[in-house]
């Protein structure tokens, strides 16, 4: 792996009792984030994504392997990463502006309040919540207090963020204001972030790279894609790049026939050996016949899947 490597997963495994022995969720993951990349991950319900995600947040303890973040091993919780849940998970008894400033608080103990409340008005405002300030979660859609978590994420200006399908609960349009939003702050802070989503399209937008996780039991990282559309690409027009439809092609017929086959080990194919994933870049494969790495021909129309393909 490259220097710059800003994160480092070695050899993760995670284990559960269960009522035969033991399951194992996931084995041998491993991969590197690079500082300032965008690294999104996709697979099936179950597979272990919020638990990898937890690893790296130091919430959940790992089976077997190491996590290395900037050059120290990752053992507990800490403010350099902030973490969007799947679940909002909000204090409920503090308000909107009460639950991102006591974020922005324990990263900024010598902030006055005034301070902290302006820094933390600041990320309410960016995710649409102004005029929102005083209420209770409670009082709050879902969509809401999903917005709330992404502001206390944000407002603690984290080294890494981890984002655990932060717009699953989001409208389309709030949603892609938000994605707008995330790369502009991305691309201005160079931002490292770690993201689980379900939705094609939102994660060719937003990642550099692509990992691409088997079906669990004993999942694993099979496949990491390179995204190679140019950075400066947007929700408007992503779609004109040629590059587009065939990465878009790549990810959902691994999730469609390879997630399954490789965990079968029915195929080697990608199968993230003991060599670890291989890393693929369909985008530049303007000859793919489909069987070079397995994915359907370039000249396929893309496959009819709904805009917003839902993996689960
Ligand atoms: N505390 C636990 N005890 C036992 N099994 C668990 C525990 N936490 C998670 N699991 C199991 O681990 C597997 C992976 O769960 P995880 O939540 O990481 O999946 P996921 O890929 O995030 O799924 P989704 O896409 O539905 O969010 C599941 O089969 C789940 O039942
Ligand atoms: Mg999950």
């Amino acid at each position: 792996m490259a220097n710059d490597t800003f994160l480092r997963v070695e050899g993760l495994a995670k284990r559960f009792p269960s009522g035969k022995g033991e399951l194992t969720v996931f084995d041998k993951v491993d991969f590197g984030i690079a500082k300032g990349e965008f690294v999104c991950i996709i697979g099936h319900s179950g597979c272990g994504k919020t638990t990898i995600l937890n690893v790296l947040a130091g919430l959940e303890q790992p089976s077997a392997g190491y996590v290395f973040m900037d050059g120290r091993e990752v053992c507990g919780p800490g403010l350099e990463r902030g973490v969007v849940f799947q679940g909002h998970a909000l204090m409920p008894w503090l308000s909107v502006m009460g639950n991102v400033a006591f974020a922005v608080r324990s990263r900024r103990p010598r902030w006055n309040r005034a301070k902290i409340e302006a820094h933390a008005r600041r990320f309410i405002e960016l995710v649409g919540l102004a005029g929102a300030e005083h209420k209770k979660p409670a009082e709050l859609s879902g969509g809401m207090k999903q917005r709330v978590g992404i502001a206390r994420a944000f407002a603690i200006e984290p080294k890494m963020l981890l984002l655990d399908e932060p717009f699953g609960a989001l409208d389309a349009l709030t949603r892609g204001v938000i994605q707008d939003e995330l790369l502009r702050i991305v691309q201005a802070t160079h931002q490292t972030v770690f993201m689980i989503t379900h939705d094609v399209d939102e994660a060719i937008l937003l990642a550099d790279r692509i990992l691409l996780m088997s079906n669990g039991p004993n999942a694993r990282i099979a496949e990491v894609v390179r995204n190679t559309l140019p950075r400066d690409r947007t929700r408007l027009t992503i779609h004109h790049d040629p590059q587009f439809y065939r990465i878009r092609n790549h990810l959902v017929d691994f999730l469609v026939h390879r997630s399954k086959l490789i965990q079968q080990g029915t195929t080697d194919a990608s199968a993230g050996g003991s060599g670890g994933p291989i890393e693929v870049s369909p985008g530049l494969d303007a000859d793919a016949d489909g069987a070079a790495d397995g994915a359907p021909p370039d000249t396929m129309p893309a496959t009819p899947v709904p805009k917003l393909i839902a993996v689960k």
